[in-house]
C-alpha cells in the first residue's frame, strides 16, 4: 500500500494532443460539490450504461463523505477548478486482495482528446505502486468505444457474461470482462 501522504501529494499535470491542461490528483474531501457537478448533467444516454444513479447527488456526496483510499482510490482530472473526469480504483478483499476494478467516467467536452487513455494509464501506475497483481473492468459489451479504449492502454477481452447487465427499462445486456495482468504468472508465485 502505498502511504497515505505520498498518495495527498500526488499530482500528475498532462497537456492533452488539442493543449489543453489538466491536473490528475486524487479526490478529498474538499470535492464534495465538484464531484456532483461532474454528474449532475449526466445524459440519459450515458446514464442507461452507469452502475449507479449518478444524478443522485446525496450518494455522490457520501462518496466524498465515506471517502477511503485503502477501499477506494478515486482519481480525478481538474481543469480551473472543474472536476472533468473521475477514475476509481476498487480494491478487492480476501482471495480478490490482488485485483483492483476500474471504472472511469468524463464529461462529454472532454471525451475524445486522450484524457481518458492518461486517466487509465495513471491508475494503472498507481496500482502498480499498490502491490497490485491484475485490474480488471466491466463493461457493456455494445459500448464498443469504451472497450477499445481500454483495449488501448493493454486490457484483455477475458470473456463476456450474457444478459448481466439489466438497464432501467429491464432490457438486458451482455457484459464484457477486460483484464490488464501487472505481473506476470512467474512473479505470481
Ligand atoms: C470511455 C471514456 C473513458 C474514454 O475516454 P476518452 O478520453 O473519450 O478516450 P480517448 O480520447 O483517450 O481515446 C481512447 C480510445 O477510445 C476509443 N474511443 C473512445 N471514444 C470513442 C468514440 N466516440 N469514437 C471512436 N472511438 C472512441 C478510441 O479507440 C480511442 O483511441 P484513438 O483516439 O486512438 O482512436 C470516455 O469516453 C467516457 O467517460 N465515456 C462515458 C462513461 C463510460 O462509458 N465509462 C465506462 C464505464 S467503466
Amino acid at each position: 500500500m502505498i502511504a497515505e501522504q505520498s498518495l495527498t501529494t500526488y499530482r500528475n499535470l498532462i497537456t492533452l494532443k488539442d493543449g489543453a491542461r489538466v491536473l490528475l490528483r486524487l479526490l478529498t474531501p474538499e470535492d464534495r460539490q465538484r464531484l456532483i457537478d461532474l454528474f449532475a448533467p449526466v445524459s440519459s444516454d450515458d446514464a442507461k450504461y452507469l452502475r449507479n444513479k449518478v444524478s443522485n447527488e446525496g450518494m455522490v456526496g457520501q462518496w466524498v463523505d465515506d471517502m477511503n483510499y485503502s477501499r477506494v482510490l478515486p482519481l480525478v482530472a481538474v481543469v480551473q477548478d472543474r472536476i472533468v473526469g473521475d477514475a476509481t480504483l476498487h480494491f478487492g478483499e480476501g482471495p480478490r486482495r490482488h485485483v483492483g476494478e476500474v471504472r472511469i467516467f468524463l464529461t462529454k467536452d472532454f471525451r475524445r482528446r486522450g484524457l481518458g487513455s492518461h486517466m487509465l494509464r495513471a491508475l494503472i501506475d498507481l496500482a502498480r505502486k499498490n502491490g497490485l497483481h491484475q485490474l480488471s473492468a466491466e463493461i457493456v459489451a455494445e459500448q464498443t468505444k469504451v472497450i477499445k479504449a481500454f483495449q488501448n492502454v493493454g486490457f484483455k477481452v477475458q470473456c463476456t457474461y450474457e444478459d448481466y447487465f439489466m438497464f432501467p427499462d429491464g432490457d438486458t445486456a451482455d457484459v464484457v470482462v477486460l483484464a490488464l495482468k501487472l505481473i506476470s504468472r512467474e512473479e505470481e508465485f
